[in-house]
């Protein structure tokens, strides 16, 4: 827990949670995440901006009692999910003059899911200013990153950005300002993965957005807060680009090493060929490594072993996972071995329907592959290494 001022009145009240495991049930937080809250002193007003995670509001007020935080005009909502918004229900109770700022579309979020009184709450519209005597916050509504209801909080004065969700990255830390390493680069890239990437064309927009207002400094509600914005933001512009990297991800399942046989021959030719390739198993792998790899893959292959009369399940879980994700790949196939029948690649394959990827023909193989699976497992290959050079690779 920390309160530390950041700039002119403007102070870091967040925490760090080493404890939580995953993100969304789905992704494990290797690095813990941080619920960034700032509170800023104005000359005649003073605002908080967004709050925490509902398990952490007791560990986050203690800390505002601590500070002697005792007059809050404004709490400002960049966005409704409760990791920002826990602590409003509290809040409001503690501060009784306080009013909630937010987007309409935010608004009804909050009423709706944590039952906040509409008189609590004042709405903004993009581009409104809101004065508190030496400082001013203008708002910049920012859908698509990640909910509909996101923006962006910018103190004109400071020239500070608060962006809630976006460029922030699932990390803890001693110094809340960012530490520009790669260990950092691999939090906030699974984070993008996870969070971001189905809503790339949004990313690309609202980066250009934030190089054109040349902020000072970036301050997101997860993650250290970026002294140097080019640093995450060109991570971000190379990220969110439509052109994927020389690199083929497959994820697999493999019940008796069928599929693995397959998918080692595979990565072998193609690494031969040049190709990077990431194998990732899906069983007893951890599945942001998985979406980390979404981020950058031209071709994706997947490999399942059927169960009973179609897909195994854990290899349906991945297809539905990188549909949803919808990475930037623009070339998939899937691999698959069987024992007595059944629907593997019409099922593997529903997922992927909205991703409009070009298939290349599948191998599914009766068991182990024989030397005639194979032949079409190099037909398979050649045709990926002839994607991958028009792709200019
Ligand atoms: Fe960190 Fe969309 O909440």
């Amino acid at each position: 827990m920390k309160f530390q001022e950041i700039k002119n009145n403007v102070f870091y009240c967040g925490l760090n949670d080493s404890e939580r495991k995953y993100f969304d049930e789905l992704i494990p937080l290797e690095n813990g995440t941080s619920y960034n809250s700032y509170f800023i002193k104005g000359s005649e007003k003073n605002a908080l901006i967004d709050t925490t995670y509902p398990p952490k509001v007791k560990e986050y007020l203690n800390n505002l009692d601590k500070n002697n935080i005792t007059k809050i005009d404004y709490i400002i909502a960049n966005h409704g999910e409760q990791d920002h918004t826990g602590a409003l229900p509290e809040l409001i109770k503690k501060y009784p003059n306080a009013k909630i700022i937010t987007n309409n579309i935010c608004k009804n979020n909050i009423k709706e899911m944590l039952h906040i009184p509409e008189n609590r709450i004042e709405t903004i519209k993009n581009g409104d200013e809101l004065s508190l005597g030496d400082k001013t916050l203008k708002f910049m509504l920012t859908p698509g990153v990640h909910w509909p209801d996101t923006m962006f909080s910018y103190l004109v004065e400071d020239n500070m950005l608060f962006t809630c969700d976006f460029l922030g990255a699932h990390y803890t830390f001693d110094n809340v300002f960012a530490k520009e390493d790669k260990k950092l680069e691999h939090c906030a890239k699974r984070y993008y993965a996870e969070i971001m990437m189905p809503f790339r064309t949004f990313c690309k927009k609202y980066v250009q957005l934030i190089k054109d207002l040349n902020p000072q400094m970036v301050l997101p509600s997860h993650g250290p807060i970026y002294k140097n914005p080019s640093f995450i933001l060109n991570l971000y512009e190379d990220w969110s680009s439509d052109k994927g990297k020389n690199l083929v991800l497959i994820p697999y399942v493999s019940m008796y090493g069928s599929t693995l046989e397959m998918v080692n021959y595979i990565s072998k030719k193609l690494n031969e060929n040049n190709i990077h390739t990431q194998k990732f198993d899906i069983v007893n792998g951890d599945l942001g490594e998985l979406a980390t790899g979404l981020v950058d893959a031209t071709t994706i292959i997947l490999g399942s072993s059927m169960v009973l009369a179609g897909p195994h399940p854990m290899a349906m879980n991945a297809a539905y996972l990188v549909g949803v994700l919808c990475p930037k790949a623009k070339y998939t196939t899937f691999v698959g071995s069987y024992g007595w029948g059944g629907k593997l690649i019409e099922k593997l394959s529903e997922p992927f329907a909205n991703l409009k990827l070009e298939v290349i023909e599948p191998v599914l193989v009766k068991g182990k592959p024989k030397q005639e699976d194979f032949d079409k497992l190099d037909e398979l290959i050649s045709k990926i290494i002839q994607k991958h050079k028009e792709e200019g690779f």
